[in-house]
């Protein structure tokens, strides 16, 4: 259904989306109320790095952490990368940290503190895509915008029933979202679309009969919901194997520093045998030893594919390792080390074993 034909259902959708988020907007820790002042930019762009590919319920407690523990984008950029990098753990996709950190120091060097606000200086800014400049100019500087993140998608998908795969019809979704964001208002038009897509118009069950478009939505006439957006066929991902190295001595495990480029760039890590490198690792120890091995303890899915990981363990008081790089890291912390999820999945099901 073409957009361009019905400019009053436009503005009849652009209304009740408006209107819905007045009494329904999602009380989130980076927003304020709509209709009143502008948030903090800093808050903006810190929430919206941590949305990308992430739920908003995992997002919370991080975003709540990092504002306590650097409440300016200053204080950002004067923290050590690794401290950063170790207060992200959890969250995955950890190329967004070390931008993050980058941006901090480009925005407080560079900038004076400032962030810009026009979206073709947002997007020359480490870590900061098209989303998330249209999404900062919007919601931070009440700047009309078009932003379109996998909610607004499905959402605007359906109301418009466009029938394109996905990533071809990604132009005219967004040229449907061009259609219905209104001059004024657009970050608190573009969170009510966020929230409807979060809550109402989810990819199963949508819940129609309390959606405020669903009069204007081409695929609830139809009954089609579930159809839209369309995808791609899926590409079965590759298995790939990795074997990581637990080495014990008096109560504490020997952990490494990531390399700083590539998968996990710079995060603490168990030793491991170099499965990162784009194929299964060559599973050879680090050191000498009697290593007990366990096959296959977790599986874990990155974006392009899977990894089954083997854990081999070695035990022993007198372990000796003299590399400058050695971290002994007490079990009783290990909560503290920042370890990201694959690594924190293989220490808990190791802890648990020892029961
Ligand atoms: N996802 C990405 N940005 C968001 C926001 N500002 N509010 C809710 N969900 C989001």
């Amino acid at each position: 259904m073409a957009v361009d034909s019905f400019p009053a259902r436009a503005r009849k959708i652009s209304a009740n989306i408006g209107a819905h988020y007045v009494d329904k907007a999602r009380k989130l820790p980076w927003r304020i109320p709509p209709g009143g002042n502008l948030p903090d930019p800093y808050h903006v762009w810190l929430s919206e790095i941590m949305l990308q590919q992430t739920t908003v319920g995992a997002v919370k407690a991080y975003f709540e952490k990092f504002t306590r523990r650097w409440p300016t984008v200053q204080s950002l950029a004067h923290a050590r990368e690794a401290d950063v990098l170790a207060a992200w753990a959890g969250l995955g996709y950890y190329a967004r940290a070390r931008n993050l950190h980058k941006c901090a120091v480009q925005i407080t060097e560079q900038m004076g503190g400032i962030f810009p606000r026009k979206e073709s200086e947002l997007l020359k800014l480490p870590g900061v895509g098209s989303y998330t400049a249209a999404a900062i100019t919007a919601i931070a500087f009440g700047e009309r915008a078009v932003v379109v993140d996998a909610n607004i998608e499905r959402l605007v998908a359906r109301l418009f029933a466009i029938d394109t795969p996905l990533p071809k019809g990604k132009a005219e979704i967004r040229t449907a979202m061009d259609a219905i964001t209104p001059k004024k208002g657009a970050g608190d038009f573009a969170q009510a679309c966020m929230d409807i897509g979060a809550t109402i118009c989810t990819s199963k069950n949508p819940k129609c009969p309390i959606c405020p478009v669903q009069k204007q939505c081409a695929a609830f006439a139809a009954g089609t919901m579930e159809y839209f957006p369309v995808k791609p066929p899926k590409k079965a991902k590759p298995l790939r194997r990795a074997r990581f190295f637990w080495i014990e001595r008096h109560d504490r495990i020997l952990l490494a520093t990531r390399p700083p480029r590539g998968m996990l760039g710079g995060m603490r890590s168990l030793p491991d045998d170099g499965w990162a490198a784009g194929n299964d690792g060559h599973a050879r120890p680090p050191i000498a030893g009697r290593w007990m091995v366990h096959d296959n303890i977790l599986q874990h899915s990155f974006t392009h594919f899977s990894l089954a990981v083997d854990l081999a363990v070695y035990q022993d008081e007198k372990i000796a390792t003299d590399r400058d790089s050695d971290i002994w890291w007490p079990l009783d912390n290990i909560a503290e080390a920042g370890l990201p999820t694959l690594y924190a999945k293989a220490v808990q099901w190791k802890l648990k074993e020892e029961i």
